[in-house]
């Protein structure tokens, strides 16, 4: 299940932070969420089996349950986040269902009161499970953070996945599951299967960063420093693009979400790419019909000086 130190840390942060529930017997490290989504997926589904997913939704994640067989029923998604009677009518019976509650990826919505509790009434009715990703919940700029999904479900349905790789850094590959109690063998035998358990010494460290309290103080520092690169990156889009331009998800996070009409934004990425500016393409995001373009904006690592620079490329990209 990965060391000890480390999961009694976590515990200790997602109870006052998140609201999630449960003891270090319930957490698993692992190698981030695509690890994560795969264990999910070996011990609840099986071949064949039927599951929702947002669309637009997190494409990495589609990549694994497709590779185990899985029957993805993509889910709309609206600003209250997925549209959870649309799911019932697009396929009642499905298994599981992936969700970013917290900030909608890409398009950044936060999933709304009335919505969870009908997803959790969806989920206890059809005995399916609620794969909850939270993230980049760490980050928000507008108001308090809400509280995870997996703390508001009574009956054990939903597996809650966090990672390391937003509120750190994707390049420690450090992650992991908050399975529910009667839940854990199975996990813990797809577990050993695959690789038994994660390196020591890395969760040793990240243990002791977060018993010294590095880690609150990382994370109100870097609260303030995405909130003057995501103003940085309004500042600069909207006289440029003006009333073309819509933006969702700027309230959280470290990208925000904007629609495009009339581009490609297959081939705009691929233009802006000779100049060095890594664009994600929204198209890219969707399973089925009904696909916009647009680009999911990162400016994490993009500093405020930096901001404009980009912002032209981006600009020469469309044009040209
Ligand atoms: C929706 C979503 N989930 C999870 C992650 C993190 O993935 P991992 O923990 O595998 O690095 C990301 C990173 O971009 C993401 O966008």
């Amino acid at each position: 299940m990965g060391l000890r130190a480390l999961r009694e840390a976590i515990v200790s942060y997602l109870g006052p932070a998140r609201g999630v529930r449960g003891t270090a017997d319930q957490v698993m490290i692992v190698s981030g969420s695509q690890q994560a989504l795969d264990i999910c997926t070996r011990a609840l589904l099986k071949p064949a089996s039927q599951l929702w997913m947002e669309e637009p939704g997190y494409r990495f994640a589609r990549q694994v349950f497709l590779l185990n067989n899985c029957r993805i029923v993509p889910v709309p998604v609206d600003g209250n986040g997925l549209d959870v009677a649309a799911g019932m009518d697009r396929c009642r019976t499905a298994q599981a269902v992936l969700v970013t509650p917290s900030h909608q990826y890409p398009l950044g919505f936060t999933m709304s009161a009335s919505r969870r509790l009908e997803l959790l009434d969806w989920a206890e009715r059809s005995r399916a499970w609620i794969l909850e990703d939270d993230y980049d919940s760490e980050y928000r700029y507008e108001n308090m953070p809400i509280s995870s999904l997996q703390g508001l479900d009574p009956n054990g349905r939903v597996i809650y996945l966090g990672t390391f790789s937003k509120v750190l850094f994707p390049s420690l590959r450090l992650g992991y599951i908050v399975i529910p109690h009667e839940l854990v063998p199975r996990f813990q035998a797809v577990r050993v299967a695959m690789d038994i358990s994660p390196p020591t010494f890395p969760q040793a460290v990240l243990a002791d960063f977060i018993g010294e309290d590095h880690f609150s103080r990382h994370i109100r520092r870097m609260r303030s420093l995405y909130c003057e690169r995501r103003d940085a990156l309004l500042h600069h889009l909207s006289p440029l693009f003006g009333s073309r331009l819509k933006i969702t998800g700027q309230q959280a996070g470290m990208h925000l979400c904007v629609f495009l009409n009339r581009i490609d934004d297959l081939e705009v990425a691929r233009r802006a790419a000779s100049s060095k500016l890594w664009l994600v393409p929204l198209s890219s995001s969707y399973a089925g019909k009904g696909i916009r373009q647009g680009f999911i904006l990162g400016y994490g690592s993009t500093s405020v000086e930096q901001m404009a620079g980009a912002v032209r490329k981006l600009q020469v990209a469309i044009d040209a």
